[in-house]
């Protein structure tokens, strides 16, 4: 048994319940969920009842327990708040995503934990995906040349629900773009570098509520690269494919499902060399491509493991708070150009 980080979770009943708890702090070898926490305590116990772990009736009860660190999963607009909670009780901070609403909330989060002491970490699972670290290992050996063109693409269908809050920019900070399109354009910086500028257009095609229901951002990266994100929240579940494609001089890659909560996708590539020296699950299937399926690791456990093992060794996190400022202001300068129709340097 390894040593074990004490967590605890607040906004325990959404994606807290339904991912990061089962398959992220339940298997992890070096967690223990201590106490939990949901604004909705018949939910809260029922979490606490499955998994184990206190039933905490406030954040203050919460961090005033036995615990090391702290995942906020609660809806955006009450990340701010909770994280300064957090930082000033001394508790380690993991954060999903957008950070806060605001790049300047994003700011002072990560500002409050420097000043207390405590580790933060932007909770933005993807970069674990084993497809993706294949992908940016290939890219950064020169497999693809130069690099000139990525697409990344997340969409669902999400109709009007009373009260949602995602369907509200001043409690979601935004609608397809900040919740989906954050994940594509933080994985594209992951895998190309800095975007210096962007354009982007937003709208809202078919729902009434007042976040985007569309969104396509045009990415500039410092690289000279281009790119672009398309997030929908008014196509099919089934029509989205998630879509990766990183397109360069000597090789491409192509993936479809790999964006997501889901295991693994599919991903394939045509690679400098035709490959020849590509050794790694090497299956041919035809006209040079060859399918990358490296070994699946649970998104959720890995990130879960990875913070846990910056805590217990004291170093910072593999994906800290500047991720979630960085990809909160990227974000922005996307709202302002579609706000005022003109490129916006990052
Ligand atoms: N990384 C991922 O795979 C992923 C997926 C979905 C959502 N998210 C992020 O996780 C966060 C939560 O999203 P969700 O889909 O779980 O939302 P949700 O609305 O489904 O669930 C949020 C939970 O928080 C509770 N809650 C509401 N206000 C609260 C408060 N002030 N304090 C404590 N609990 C509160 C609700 O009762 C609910 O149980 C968001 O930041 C979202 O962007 C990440």
């Amino acid at each position: 048994m390894h040593e074990a980080v004490k967590w605890g979770v607040i906004g325990s009943g959404g994606i807290a319940r339904r991912r990061t708890i089962p398959e992220g702090i339940a298997p992890a070898d070096n967690a223990h969920l201590a106490a939990v926490f949901d604004v909705d305590a018949a939910v809260n116990r029922a979490v606490a009842g499955e998994f184990g772990g206190a039933a905490a009736g406030s954040v203050e009860e919460l961090l005033a327990m036995d615990v090391d660190a702290v995942y906020i999963a609660s809806p955006a607009y009450a990340h701010h708040a909770q994280a300064l909670a957090c930082a000033g009780a001394g508790k380690h901070i993991l954060c999903e995503k957008p950070l806060g609403l605001t790049p300047a909330e994003a700011e002072e989060m990560a500002a409050a934990a420097r000043e207390a002491g405590v580790l933060f970490g932007t909770a933005l699972m993807m970069r674990f995906q084993t497809q993706h670290r294949e992908a940016k290992r290939l890219i950064d050996a020169g497999e693809l040349g130069k690099v000139a063109y990525a697409r990344a693409q997340l969409s669902c269908w999400y109709p009007p629900i009373q009260g949602a809050w995602r369907q509200d920019p001043a409690t979601g900070g935004g609608g397809s773009l900040i919740d989906m399109g954050g994940h594509c354009i933080d994985l594209l910086e992951m895998l190309l570098g800095p975007v210096r500028r962007v354009t982007c257009f937003t709208g809202n095609l078919v729902h009434g509520y007042r976040s985007e229901d569309s969104a396509v951002a045009l990415l500039e990266f410092a690289s000279g690269a281009l790119g672009t994100v398309d997030t929908f929240f008014c196509i099919t579940d089934e029509g989205s494919r998630n879509v990766l494609e990183l397109h360069g001089t000597l090789g491409s890659i192509e993936a479809e499902g790999t964006i997501g909560q889901a295991l693994q996708g599919s991903m394939a590539a045509v690679l400098k060399g035709n490959a020849s020296a590509y050794d790694a699950a090497q299956t041919r299937i035809g006209q040079g491509w060859i399918e990358i399926s490296p070994k699946p690791v649970n998104m959720y456990r890995a990130e879960i493991e990875s913070f846990g093992r910056a805590v217990l060794e004291g170093r910072e996190p593999e994906v800290g708070s500047d991720a979630g400022v960085r990809s909160q202001k990227v974000l922005a300068a996307c709202y302002e150009s579609a706000r005022t129709g003109r490129a916006v340097q990052v």
